[in-house]
């Protein structure tokens, strides 16, 4: 069976917590779609187009990757986009809540989407995109959270 799977998150910025989870994904799944959110709920410090960038700059090499922008319900942009299955990463059991919160309420709004939980690799447990910006920010080292290609980028706008 073809499968379409989604990655939906803020990304704010990549980390490579997300690029381990997406990698994953993308040897399970046919074709894998990485949906970079809005989020009215936040306050990006980058844009959804340096967002959708440094992930293209990341994973576009992976030949079923495709990243796109998205607004909106994650239910309805999984059904649009023909998606059977939501991807996330879990890092360790405080997430389990919130993510699992989140799985049976878009399950609810669109009852074909099934949510799948990949274990992140072991080494990227801490890194979310709120300690890249906090340590950046403090001119701190962020070399061993995010690519390699993107990092001063990142590092120069986030430094106080
Ligand atoms: O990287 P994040 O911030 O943890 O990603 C959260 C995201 C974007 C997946 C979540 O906020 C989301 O699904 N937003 C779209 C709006 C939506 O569908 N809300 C209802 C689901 S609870």
């Amino acid at each position: 069976m073809h499968s379409t799977v989604i990655c939906p998150g803020s990304f704010d910025p990549v980390t490579l917590g997300h690029i381990d989870v997406i990698t994953r994904a993308s040897r399970m799944f046919d074709r894998v779609i990485v949906g970079v959110f809005v989020n009215g709920e936040k306050h990006p410090v980058f844009s959804i187009e340096e967002r959708i960038d440094f992930l293209n700059r990341t994973v576009g090499d992976l030949s079923n990757v495709k990243v796109i922008g998205c607004d909106g319900l994650l239910a309805q942009c999984a059904k649009d986009l023909g998606a059977s299955a939501v991807v996330r990463g879990l890092r360790a059991v405080s997430d389990f809540e919130y993510e699992f919160q989140m799985a049976l309420t878009n399950r609810k709004l669109n009852p074909e989407l099934d949510t799948v939980f990949l274990a992140s690799d072991a080494s990227y447990t801490y890194l979310s995109s709120s300690i890249v910006k906090n340590v950046a920010y403090h001119g701190g080292d962020i070399s061993n959270f995010v690519p390699a290609c993107i990092h001063d980028e990142i590092f120069n706008r986030l430094r106080h």
